[in-house]
């Protein structure tokens, strides 16, 4: 069976106050819910976030890390400062970074391959935006995206990798996949991964869709057989929404 997991992205929002405040909601409404729930603080809240979740069952997520290991980056956070103050997961290769912050596929190559350096965990994004999937280029965007960054690593390293489909076109859009759209890709990511490495490893890994998942349409999401949970942004801001969300799987 594979690993079923939500979670929340929370962007650049929230401040010290309300984000300990978030975190004790989820914590108290989740806890009767036997779903893998991640929550992903920006960079100066994941300190307390790793101390606010520490007797739950919450798993902390940077949104981002360094290409680089230490030296003179300023305002870069490396992978070493996030496990020293205990975080172990890391969501690489977003859509946003990649657009607005010129993240290349060398980048995230390298992003990834520091992170398993540090054995962190790592949620590596990929998606095609509007103009792919009108011109019907999405599986050749979606498969350079994939090998570029990813399918050099050795199989071995794969239980660290949980891979997550977030069209563009879809993110913060309130514009949607149908569930036939996010299966089809699914399962053609699955069998690039089959091709690639094998059939054994391509049913072992978890995909998870992400863009404009809201209460009232992630179970027909989530149903599809090759989704594996979802990577949650505006909807995760607000406790019961993202609770909603977490019973729909
Ligand atoms: P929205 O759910 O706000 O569309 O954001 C999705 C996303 O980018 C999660 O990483």
């Amino acid at each position: 069976m594979r690993k079923k997991i939500i979670i929340g992205n929370w962007k650049m929002n929230l401040d010290f106050e309300s984000s300990n405040y978030l975190i004790q909601e989820i914590i108290s409404k989740s806890e009767n819910i036997n779903v893998n729930i991640g929550i992903a603080p920006s960079f100066v809240l994941l300190d307390e976030a790793i101390k606010n979740t520490k007797y739950s069952k919450i798993k902390v997520f940077s949104q981002n890390l360094s290409e680089y290991k230490s030296g003179a980056y300023t305002g870069e956070v490396s992978a070493s400062m996030l496990l020293s103050i205990g975080v172990e997961n890391v969501i690489i290769g977003h859509s946003e970074r990649r657009s607005i912050f010129n993240e290349n596929h060398s980048i995230l190559k390298n992003k990834v391959e520091n992170a398993l350096l540090h054995n962190m965990n790592v949620v590596f994004c990929f998606g095609e935006k509007l103009e792919d999937r009108k011109s019907n280029n999405y599986f050749k965007i979606i498969s350079k995206q994939l090998k570029d960054s990813l399918f050099n690593l050795d199989v071995n390293l794969w239980n660290k990798i949980i891979l997550a489909y977030e069209p563009v076109w879809a993110i913060g859009t309130g514009e949607t996949a149908t569930p036939e759209q996010a299966q089809e890709i699914h399962s053609f990511v699955r069998n690039l991964i089959s091709e690639n490495y094998s059939k054994t490893l391509s049913e072992k890994i978890s995909i998870l869709y992400g863009g404009s998942v809201k209460p009232n349409n992630a179970q027909s999401i989530f149903s599809q057989k090759d989704v594996d949970g979802g990577l949650i942004g505006g909807a995760s801001l607000d406790s019961n929404h993202f609770i909603d969300i977490i019973n729909s799987i």
